[in-house]
């Protein structure tokens, strides 16, 4: 073989290895979390079912609260916050606190904890409902990128860890095609994990506040989400002050 045949294979063998990659990259495959490593799993008490408040006493006292005591969560309020948005609640058919169209579940939550939570370094974690872990993929506090990165709102910051859940419209669309539908399932579908953690919190002596005022691509950037995410809401935990 000539030495200018031998040059074109080569090139034909790098545009081959640089394309697969940037398929296998691009979020195509939906449980690849980009180039995300889980640095460390948590596992999570299991949920208490059954509280102190019924949930009309809930829904009347619920109220968006932006200012929050020292006083740490612990992981067992975690725990119990993130059943409510997106906890197994039956394990035959794996269906989820919150409904969802189609039985798709196309959200994640994420947890980004500062040092105020006792029982979870400070860090960025994901939910993972299906084994009640937290998988960490970032460390230290990252409360005050978050904060920057919602207007600077400041509540972001002193609560002592945020919840954040992104949704992957792709997944939704994969099951119905139509795009406007899917957005619109998959924002719907927030709504009902938000308003869980509203009364989840209400329920356990806790208080948040619903945040939809934020720069989804420095947030997509910042907390390294995976491509076919997007960032949907924002809610700071903590205690009243
Ligand atoms: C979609 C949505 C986005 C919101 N975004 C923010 C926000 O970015 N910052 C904030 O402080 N509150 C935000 N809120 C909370 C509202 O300000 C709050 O629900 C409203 O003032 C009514 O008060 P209540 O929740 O105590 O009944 C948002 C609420 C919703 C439903």
């Amino acid at each position: 073989m000539d030495r200018k045949k031998k040059l074109v294979i080569i090139c034909l063998i790098i545009i081959f290895i640089g394309v697969s990659s940037a398929y296998y990259f691009s979020g195509s495959n939906k449980t690849t979390y980009n180039n995300r490593q889980v640095i460390g799993t948590v596992s999570l008490p299991a949920p208490q079912l059954t509280g102190n408040l019924s949930v009309e006493a809930a829904i009347e006292n619920r109220r968006s609260v932006r200012h929050y005591s020292n006083e740490s969560v612990t992981l067992d309020n975690v725990s119990q916050i993130l059943w409510s948005a997106q906890g197994i609640t039956n394990t035959q058919y794996q269906l989820r606190a919150a409904p969802s169209a189609g039985q798709v579940y196309p959200l994640e939550v994420y947890v980004i904890a500062g040092p105020n939570v006792s029982g979870l370094k400070e860090g960025v974690y994901q939910y993972e409902p299906s084994n009640n872990t937290l998988e960490m993929f970032m460390n230290g506090d990252l409360r005050g990128d978050l904060s920057t990165i919602a207007d600077g709102q400041p509540w972001v910051k002193q609560a002592p860890l945020d919840i954040l859940i992104t949704g992957n419209d792709q997944k939704m669309m994969d099951k119905y095609p139509d795009k406007d539908l899917s957005i619109r399932f998959v924002d719907l579908e927030a709504g009902h994990a938000g308003e869980n953690i509203y009364l989840q919190a209400e329920s356990l002596g806790l208080v948040t506040v619903s945040l939809g005022s934020f720069d989804s691509n420095q947030l997509s950037q910042k907390f390294e989400l995976p491509s076919n995410e997007t960032p949907l809401y924002i809610f700071p935990i903590g205690h009243p002050q």
